[in-house]
């Protein structure tokens, strides 16, 4: 018999990467979603069902957070992950063999703006402010209740690229449109990950019955947001290119329904306990992240 993966939000950018890589390699997955294709978040039963015996369970629900902070947005992007998180508790509380492993995805987002050194998991501060605080309560929510016979680990992930989805679409387009330049003074540290060495992760942990708690899920080279972009115009090799401003990045997220904090935030984030831990990285610059997303390797 196939040993089974669940992924809630799987539909979405990482969890269908995820569903492909782990069907691949063999694995059984079963996605819950709010589609009523799938096993839904409405049905406790089959939630548990599906549950029992697991080799992991992967949750990446939540609703997406490039969009405007209105109170409206702010109340779902927090409570689509803590109730989630929590329902999934329930659930794995309730199973007679529960999942030998739960991965929650947390955000590296939880540190500081930070423009003078690196955050891990150790001796990073934690920052202050909304998405910090939906970081915050999403932990608080996952480790809050015990599971003795199911390991925790939190990913707090980096920004993820990855071909076909989540930010690369968006960049791709505004260096098209020739604003190619950098945004805001370029200087905020972009900390990122490709989507190969999310999979690879989780395939770590699951080899490595000793680790637990939270892991930041960054590449070790992170890079000026004017390294960034320089690096896309290298592959996408617009005409003319222009930098953003901090003050046209305000207008333009108005007008395009999203927040300046996604592109400006310094998110300086590295993965010390993975790498302690002897995880090495497939893609641990962003040339040889971008090289495969562009095709030339
Ligand atoms: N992509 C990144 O760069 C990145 C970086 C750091 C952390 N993360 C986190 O990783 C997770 C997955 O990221 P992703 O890029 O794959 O996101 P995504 O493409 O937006 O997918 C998220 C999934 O969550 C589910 N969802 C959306 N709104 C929901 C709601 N109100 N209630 C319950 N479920 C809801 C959706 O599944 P259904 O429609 O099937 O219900 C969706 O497929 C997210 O929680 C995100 O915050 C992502």
């Amino acid at each position: 018999m196939k040993q089974k993966i669940i992924i809630a939000g799987g539909t979405g950018f990482i969890g269908q990467y995820l569903m492909k890589r782990f069907r691949e390699a063999g694995y059984e997955v079963l996605l819950i979603s709010r589609n009523s294709s799938r096993i839904t978040w409405t049905d406790a039963h089959k939630i548990r069902t599906a549950l029992e015996g697991a080799e992991a369970l992967i949750n990446l629900a939540g609703k997406s957070v490039d969009c405007r902070y209105t109170e409206v947005n702010k109340q779902i992007i927090l409570g689509s992950r803590v109730q989630t998180t929590k329902q999934l508790q329930l659930a794995v509380d309730q199973c007679s063999t529960p999942p030998k492993l739960w991965i929650n995805s947390s955000t590296a987002t939880i540190y500081r703006h930070a423009e003078d050194r690196p955050m891990d998991e150790t001796e990073g501060e934690i920052g202050t402010g909304f998405s910090v605080n939906v970081a915050k309560a999403w932990e608080q929510a996952f480790f809050e209740h015990p599971t003795p016979a199911t390991r925790k680990v939190a990913l707090r992930t980096a920004i993820v690229l990855g071909k076909g989805g989540g930010v690369m679409a968006p960049y791709t387009r505004l260096v098209k449109f020739g604003l190619g330049g950098s945004q805001g003074s370029g200087r905020q540290v972009f900390s990122w990950i490709h989507i190969e060495d999310v999979y690879q992760i989780i395939r770590f942990v699951m080899q490595q019955p000793s680790l637990e708690g939270v892991y930041n899920a960054a590449a070790p080279g992170p890079v000026f947001n004017q390294q960034f972009m320089q690096a896309l115009r290298e592959r996408i090799r617009p005409p003319v290119y222009f930098s953003s401003p901090e003050w046209l990045l305000q207008l333009g997220a108005q007008l395009i329904g999203t927040e300046t904090e996604l592109v400006l935030k310094s998110r300086w984030v590295i993965p010390k306990k993975l790498q302690e831990a002897g995880f090495q990285f497939r893609y641990p610059t962003v040339n040889e992240a971008l090289d495969e997303i562009f095709g030339e390797k």
